[in-house]
């Protein structure tokens, strides 16, 4: 395998040994339910083939951490020290330094490792190359040193990772995604129990595509942990009208009732969430059922709602969801991810394609930007090589 042998030489040109275990671990899409997951609410992921490819050796009496990118050809050396320098920054040896600083902080001893890896995931898209790379640091260090750490609680100290280092408020599907991903299926997953269960894909004739808006929006954190406030703000209103943890915990009846005393912003946020987990309810029904109709109009007013209600959207994904969203053979599209830029996902008829990716060209000309289109293929979670 070539990627396979790859990292065998440059971990063998980098640190002078040969690498003792080698792992994938993916990115992901959303196919609906977005903002829900730290709202304790529901999510539809699907593990892509796009991930991290992650090479690992022990070094003996010692606590070095060493990583090296390939992709960035920059190698870190003993991570405490950057750590001091560089945290709350979403530098790329930031996620590797987290996960090694949250496991030790919950009392799992290991000596030093040598970390290579490379990653296929464009970068800032929104389909969670942090997470990725996360999840296989986590994964990797536990197989090596035979930590005895539960799946659950792996990910959740990486999602831990990524809120103290990384300074994201972030909600816990895309590590769930990233260890717990089958192929050929998506996984509604419930954000407060983690129970889960995976939903076979049969899209007959039609298929998923990913387009890349190549926005990257630089407050991203800013806004996305401002999201995060507004969502717990609309929770101390709501509970004026009925006790309650999150927004998980409301129906439209309690949005009705405590309407007039939201601000503008926790109204339109408490709605988005609200009516997004009931969509995806009804997605893994219309899903289960076949329904491909059905789920693309989900799909659609997840857009919409994320355009409208929790304002993450931005004039060039509503471009190509829209433009989309007007192609006979489309049966959905919607921006995904945490917003502001990044990816559309979307459902279409596969003799439709062609007539999609030639109205892209209008993309260029709008905005001065390619807009780059993937194959969505359903992958497994983390795995050893
Ligand atoms: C980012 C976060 C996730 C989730 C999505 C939005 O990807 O990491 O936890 O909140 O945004 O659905």
């Amino acid at each position: 395998m070539k990627i396979k042998n790859l990292l065998i030489d440059k971990h063998k040109e980098i640190f002078g040994e040969a690498p003792e275990l080698i792992v994938h671990s993916p990115g992901r899409v959303n196919i609906i339910g977005e903002h829900t997951d730290y709202n304790d609410g529901f999510v539809l992921p699907i593990a892509i083939s796009l991930g991290i490819d992650l090479a690992i050796s022990r070094i003996q009496d010692s606590e070095v951490i060493s990583v090296y990118s390939l992709d960035k050809e920059k190698k870190i050396v003993s991570l405490y020290a950057y750590l001091m320098k560089s945290s709350g920054s979403d530098d790329w040896a930031n996620y590797p330094i987290g996960v090694v600083k949250v496991l030790q902080k919950h009392g799992h001893k290991f000596g030093g490792v040598r970390i290579s890896f490379t990653g296929s995931i464009p970068e800032g898209a929104g389909l969670s190359s942090s997470a990725a790379l996360e999840i296989a640091v986590a994964y990797a260090v536990q197989q090596l040193y035979k930590l005895k750490i539960k799946d659950k609680d792996l990910i959740k100290y990486c999602q831990q990772a990524e809120q103290e280092v990384v300074g994201v408020r972030c909600g816990i599907m895309d590590q769930f995604t990233a260890k717990f991903g089958k192929a050929g299926n998506a996984m509604f997953l419930d954000c407060r129990s983690l129970d889960h269960r995976y939903i076979p894909l049969k899209l007959k004739s039609a298929e998923f595509i990913i387009t890349n808006s190549n926005v990257h929006h630089k407050l991203v954190r800013s806004a996305y942990n401002q999201r995060v406030n507004e969502c717990e703000e609309a929770v101390k209103v709501l509970n004026e009208v009925k006790p309650g943890k999150s927004l998980r915990d409301y129906n439209l009846d309690d949005y009705e009732k405590a309407r007039e005393f939201f601000t503008p912003e926790e109204k339109k946020r408490a709605f988005h969430v609200i009516t997004e987990n009931n969509r995806v309810i009804e997605a893994e029904k219309s899903l289960k059922q076949g329904d491909l109709k059905k789920f693309g109009q989900l799909m659609n007013d997840s857009h919409d709602s994320l355009k409208l209600y929790f304002e993450v959207s931005c004039a060039e994904l509503d471009w190509l969801a829209e433009t989309a969203q007007k192609i006979n053979g489309c049966y959905g599209s919607r921006m995904i991810g945490a917003g502001f830029g990044g990816c559309t996902l979307t459902l279409i008829e596969k003799k439709s394609i062609p007539e999609y990716i030639s109205k892209l060209k209008a993309y260029q000309e709008n905005f001065g930007l390619t807009a780059i289109t993937y194959e969505v293929t359903p992958s497994d979670g983390v795995h050893k090589l």
